[in-house]
């Protein structure tokens, strides 16, 4: 645990220290839970919308693009079932004067009692050494059985006291199992209350004309109220899917975990429009389609697992999320829901327009069932960049700390650096770069001894180092250094652009798929 905490801490100061994610406002003490992306953070960014809107978007005639505006029109969320289900059960401890989410103080019971079974693991793979088997130890020994079957008895009784709106239950459960405050060891505490997780702001300048509107939670929305509009302009036939990408807003009670849980996020959504019955079909096909997407990333098939529903929100008849492997443990990185016709009826209902489809092969009119895959941006940059921030001993004994970013995703994709600032050197390097530019985001580098540099582009992920000596003088050529294997080569400049293209290429990397 403390080897995860460390490595979490050391993401967080890698990502400031070398301008990818500061704390907003942070002159004023920070706000909580709302992060700016610096220089080479909105850059990874824009390059991870890049990569999912090319996949999505780009490579499907039947997908098209959306951009619709934060504000919408407070009946939207009536409708869609965020104003009176969108909540989140919290508790206060009447001493520490502390509010939590009451579900999660008691997820993180129950991760406690994993981290036995683990610790149990790890102590009995000592004890046994090379015979050891760990599957059978895990199905066998009575206290990890023990572990286990206290934790789901909890996680069940839980999800159905939330199910059933029992927050006394709830609360029954927080003291049965001595939950303490994690600040103060407090157990004294409130009743259990739902709190709606949106944010709400007004409209308009005067008092009697103005209107209460609410910042979206979810991208999802702007696309369901377009539906029709976007359906009927592009002529599109189902099956069809519209895309976008944009900020929503929660009012998070519990906001940890850096830019994993944000109070303003971005979120990359596809609503996939289905013929009523092939729904399930299609949410097992967009389940693979997407998991492939993220192995095409190459940052590890072991870091990601499907986790599917029991319990389904109220407009699902299937849901699963992919996790991913973050330093905290696996989490929830993307979530693909089968969505039924909920949010199409019920915006037809409450705006009393017709938001249907005539299907001309079935010769009839119908409300599409709609397949959703949600990815959090912010989630998915915390995924490739804590994945990626990797510390390694070199042969002399010296570390380097090296992100190991996706060449297609990196900020910068390579840095010219003139061995010295004499010589006609940076000249000639200004020169590379000038052109370079044209294709990649390329950065140019003179301060320093070069090995400085290497490891300043090593520290922010830039595949190629590029460096023009005195030997660039007489024949053209450079040496180009790979950031991985920080093996050198020397090439002419005139095959720079293929040799950077050819690691970079969207198209190469999106082929893995
Ligand atoms: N339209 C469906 C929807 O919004 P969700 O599971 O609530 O579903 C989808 O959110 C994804 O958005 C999550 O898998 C996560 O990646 C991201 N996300 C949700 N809340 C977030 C938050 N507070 N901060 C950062 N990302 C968040």
């Amino acid at each position: 645990m403390a080897n995860q905490d460390d490595q979490f801490k050391k993401v967080v100061s890698h990502a400031k220290e070398y301008g990818f994610v500061f704390q907003s406002s942070e002159i004023y003490d920070g706000l909580s839970a709302v992060y700016d992306y610096a220089q080479n953070g909105v850059e990874l960014k824009k390059n991870i919308r890049e990569y999912w809107w090319k996949a999505m978007v780009q490579m499907h005639e039947n997908i098209v693009g959306l951009d619709a505006s934060i504000f919408m029109h407070p009946t939207t969320w009536k409708a869609s079932g965020h104003v009176d289900a969108f909540n989140d059960p919290l508790i206060d401890n009447k001493d520490s004067k502390k509010r939590y989410r009451a579900d999660v103080l008691i997820e993180d019971y129950v991760a406690k009692l994993d981290d036995k079974i683990e610790k149990e693991l790890v102590k009995a793979a000592k004890r046994f050494g090379d015979s050891f088997d760990s599957v059978q130890f895990l199905a066998t020994n009575p206290r990890v059985i023990g572990y286990k079957e206290k934790g789901e008895a909890i996680l069940k009784r839980m999800g159905k006291s939330l199910g059933e709106e029992n927050l006394t239950d709830v609360k029954a459960l927080i003291e049965e199992l001595e939950i303490a405050c994690p600040l103060t060891g407090s157990r004294n505490w409130t009743e259990v209350k739902q709190f709606n997780l949106m944010f709400g702001t007004k409209i308009g300048a005067s008092a009697d004309t103005s209107m209460d509107l609410y910042l979206r939670p979810e991208t999802a929305q702007g696309i369901f109220v377009n539906f029709s509009n976007v359906q009927k302009s592009g002529r599109m036939k189902i099956p069809f899917g519209i895309a976008q990408t944009g900020k929503a807003f929660r009012n998070e009670i519990v906001a940890r975990q850096f830019i994993f849980r944000m109070r303003e996020f971005e979120q990359m959504e596809l609503q996939f429009f289905v013929r009523p019955g092939t729904q399930k079909e299609w949410y097992e096909k967009w389940k693979q389609t997407r998991l492939k997407w993220h192995l095409s990333l190459g940052l590890g098939k072991e870091n990601y697992r499907f986790h599917d529903h029991d319990k389904l929100a109220h407009y699902a008849d299937a849901a699963a999320d992919i996790e991913f492997k973050f330093p905290f443990g696996f989490k929830e990185l993307e979530g693909i829901h089968s969505r039924t016709d909920f949010d199409l009826a019920s915006h037809e209902k409450f705006s009393g327009k017709k938001l249907q489809y005539f299907d001309p092969e079935l010769n009839e009119h119908y409300i599409p069932y709609v397949v959703e895959t949600s990815l959090g941006l912010d989630r998915m940059f915390l995924a490739v960049f804590s994945n990626s921030l990797q510390e390694e001993e070199l042969e002399n004994g010296t570390m380097r700390t090296v992100l190991r970013l996706p060449a297609v995703l990196a900020p910068t994709k390579a840095a010219i650096l003139p061995l010295l600032k004499k010589d006609g050197l940076p000249e000639i390097a200004r020169k590379i770069m000038e052109d370079l530019k044209w294709d990649f985001n390329v950065d140019y580098d003179e301060k320093d001894a070069v090995g400085r540099r290497y490891r300043r582009q090593d520290a922010v992920g830039t595949p190629f180092c590029i460096t023009v000596d005195h030997e660039t003088l007489a024949d053209d050529t450079v040496t180009i250094r790979y950031r991985d294997t920080m093996a050198q080569k020397r090439v002419k400049i005139s095959e720079l652009g293929d040799i950077i293209r050819e690691e970079v290429d969207v198209k190469k990397w999106l082929m893995k798929m």
